[in-house]
């Protein structure tokens, strides 16, 4: 299969980067700096032991344009498309009265905005392949929202409801449509240092296996919804 990424160059994304290339799949990922790309596509191609099965591309999903090349990219290199995930996030905590206009829109429109230039951009050539799979990254946040993190929360609520509608849009085309929340994972996520309590926090890993099991569900079978927590969460 090929299978674009979006924000893979670290954290999730490049985890399940990891996962999918040693499944033996075509892996596109994105990210908006040049050399993290760069960086992120040579350390994964050595993983597997094979540069040619991986391709990263320089796009910031807040560009509809960029984001149109990302999926043309996938599909000129490979042949085709048949799964997008759209991981690409940005999370920062501040109080309404403190959030700039800056700040609010780099969250909407990455994290909703962004998702949804990736699926209008996408749908095509998963129908013309007759079927694919679209899994968008959302966060337990968006159904218990916290104090701090308005943009984040509404952003992920936003999507929610966003993948909801095009799953029942595009089901009949044989596109499966899966919205994925993590709970707290140990990722460099909205600026934390990463690998902070790994000892309780999901490890990116453990979100990565839980998209490539879903994956592997028969053609005939659709979990839509995919809520993963840590098991045993710090007390107090
Ligand atoms: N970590 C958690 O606790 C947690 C919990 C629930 C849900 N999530 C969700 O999981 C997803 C991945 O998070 P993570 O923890 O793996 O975060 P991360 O380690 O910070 O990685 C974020 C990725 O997104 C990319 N990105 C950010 N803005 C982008 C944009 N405008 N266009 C394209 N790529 C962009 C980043 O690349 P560049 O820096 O190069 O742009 C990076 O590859 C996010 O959607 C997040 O909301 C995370």
């Amino acid at each position: 299969m090929t299978i674009l990424i979006t924000g893979g160059t670290r954290g999730i994304g490049y985890a399940l980067a990891e996962r999918c290339l040693a499944a033996g799949h075509h892996v596109v990922i994105t990210g908006t700096s040049t050399d993290g790309v760069s960086r992120a596509e040579a350390a994964l191609g050595t993983s597997v032991d094979d540069t040619t099965r991986v391709i990263g591309v320089v796009c910031d999903v807040r560009d509809a344009g960029e984001s149109t090349r990302a999926v043309e990219t996938a599909v000129q290199r490979f042949g085709g498309l048949d799964v997008l995930v759209n991981n690409a996030g940005v999370g920062i905590g501040a109080p309404v009265a403190d959030l700039s206009d800056e700040e609010w829109r780099r969250i909407l429109e990455t994290n909703l905005t962004g998702t949804f230039h990736c699926c209008r951009a996408a749908i095509p050539h998963l129908r013309a392949r007759g079927g694919g799979w679209i899994v968008n990254v959302s966060s337990l946040s968006s159904t218990r929202p916290f104090a701090g993190g308005a943009a984040y929360c509404a952003s992920k609520a936003g999507l929610n409801a966003f993948t909801e509608a095009l799953m029942e849009e595009v089901r009949a085309d044989g596109i499966r449509v899966t919205l994925v929340l993590p709970g707290s994972v140990a990722t460099g996520f909205s600026g934390r240092p990463a690998g902070q309590d790994s000892d309780w926090r999901l490890h990116a890993e453990d979100v990565a296996q839980a998209i490539t099991d879903l994956l592997a569900h028969p053609p005939r079978s659709l979990p839509s919804r995919l809520e993963i927590r840590p098991a045993q969460p710090k007390r107090g």
